[in-house]
């Protein structure tokens, strides 16, 4: 259909109509815009607006092109504006005058609005599904690993030890929020905008409970000029999506970390990993890598998104077509992310000997031999003060605190007794952190139970 008329010249009106269609990206969508066309036209017909001849063969009609397309048989052709118009134009070409009877008491925005919006719903439940996925493969590696010690760090340097089933705990923590927060945005979001018409609702009588109910809405939403221009939904699952890249990139990070020669905490199996061109010796954490890179364009689809929305007066205005393709990609490029994640976690081999050797140097029990004094009556002050200098001691002579010898140790203290072993050993500096939320056995495997119980949601 040519919009403009003799004002143009041929490729102005190309250049226009490339500007302007959406059909090459909201093609998308067609499933979701069909369904609610199906809806639609069946309110339409319990109405009394159309007749049920003109109901069956629409919806006869509908099928046909959703089966088709599905199948490949149907192919998107560049002479369409949009989705809707493609859907329209090829149901009238295939049922005639009943085609032409389906966009009654409908305009293309309150349709647009609704299509992006079971769009997003269904991806949203799709996103759950993968991240769930994830939780899955933490969990297992959490239950594997009560007793599987490793350094814990604060500003990358070695701090207390920890296990590694209380640092993968962590990381369940994070993406377990993620799906609550998926879980929010879609109560939030499930009113239906059908029968908003342009802007101003219809002077049909239409049933928009009806509709509302048949493509599964909690009702309709309440004010037409909103609900075919809000994308508050849109960007919220952006947000969402992009706290879930961020998650997934400090986790990368730290697999990037662990597997390097310095630390060797893991080995990535050579399925997620890829050798050099030119080094032979290399094996790269490429997956990693991509997965904290791809972080980027997440974030740059909300802030696009953020600032489209900005300035639109009420209601509908073109601008909003820009919602589709930056929040397409951010969906698939966060999917794709956490597929392949949680392969490479789950194919992930842990230097378990490594790690707890690693555990033992860096004075990772120094904060215990403090907590011995105290309990021994000397004020914490004073017990920081001689760990410093037991500490400093040690690296003089490259040794941790457990090989000192018990005249050592008293030479510096006299308080120090033969149960300081004990009471620094690495086990004991876990073991004795059973308060909940502490890497502690007893408090992990609390945490545990409560996790696999969240797995049932
Ligand atoms: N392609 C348009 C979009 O994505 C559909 C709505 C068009 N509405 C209109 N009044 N031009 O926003």
């Amino acid at each position: 259909m040519k919009l403009w008329g003799g004002r143009f010249t041929k490729e102005e009106n190309q250049l226009v109509h490339h500007f302007n269609e959406s059909l090459s990206f909201d093609q998308k969508f067609y499933g979701q815009d069909i369904e609610g066309s199906i809806a639609h036209v069946t309110m339409l017909a319990k109405q009394g607006i159309v007749s049920e001849e003109d109901r069956d063969a629409i919806v006869g009609g509908l099928k046909g092109i959703l089966k088709d397309l599905k199948e490949g048989s149907l192919v998107f052709t560049g002479e369409h504006e949009d989705i809707h118009s493609f859907v329209e134009a090829v149901l009238i070409q295939r049922i005639g005058e009943a085609g032409k009877r389906l966009h009654t008491g409908r305009s293309r925005n309150d349709q647009v609005a609704l299509d992006m919006k079971m769009y997003c719903r269904d991806q949203i439940q799709e996103t759950d599904r993968l991240v769930k996925e994830l939780l899955g493969e933490i969990l297992k590696i959490m239950e594997e690993n009560l007793d599987t010690y490793m350094p814990g760090f604060t500003h990358l340097q070695k701090a207390q030890p920890v296990t590694l089933a209380h640092h993968m705990g962590a990381y369940f923590e994070m993406f377990y929020r993620d799906r609550t927060r998926l879980r929010d945005i879609r109560r939030r979001m499930n009113t239906c905008p059908l029968g908003s018409g342009a802007l101003a609702g219809t002077t049909y009588p239409l049933d928009r409970e009806f509709t509302a109910g048949l493509l599964g809405f909690d009702g309709p939403a309440l004010n037409s000029m909103d609900a075919v221009s809000d994308r508050d939904y849109v960007i919220e699952f952006l947000s969402a999506l992009s706290i879930t890249a961020m998650h997934l990139s400090r986790f990368s990070e730290e697999i990037i970390i662990w597997n390097s020669n310095e630390y060797g905490f893991v080995e990535l199996d050579d399925a997620y990993s890829t050798g050099s061109s030119i080094m032979p010796q290399k094996k790269n954490p490429d997956i990693a890598e991509l997965v904290r890179g791809k972080t980027g364009r997440v974030y740059g689809a909300l802030m696009s998104m953020l600032t489209t929305m900005k300035g639109i007066p009420l209601a509908y205005d073109k601008d909003m077509q820009e919602d589709k393709e930056l929040t397409f990609d951010a969906i698939d490029t966060v999917k794709g992310c956490l597929a392949l994640f949680t392969g490479m976690l789950a194919t992930m081999t842990f230097q378990k000997d490594v790690m707890e050797e690693s555990a033992k140097k860096g004075f990772t029990n120094a904060t215990d031999a403090a907590d011995y004094l105290v309990n021994h009556g000397v004020p914490f002050r004073d017990a920081h003060g001689i760990v410093g200098q037991l500490v400093l001691y040690c690296i003089e002579r490259n040794m941790a605190l457990d090989d000192m010898s018990l005249e050592e140790f008293k030479a510096i203290s006299p308080v120090f007794e033969e149960d300081v072993y004990e009471a620094i050993s690495l086990k004991t500096c876990v073991e004795k952190r059973v308060t909940i939320g502490a890497p502690g056995q007893e408090a992990m495997r609390k945490v545990i139970g409560i996790c696999r119980e969240r797995m049932k949601e």
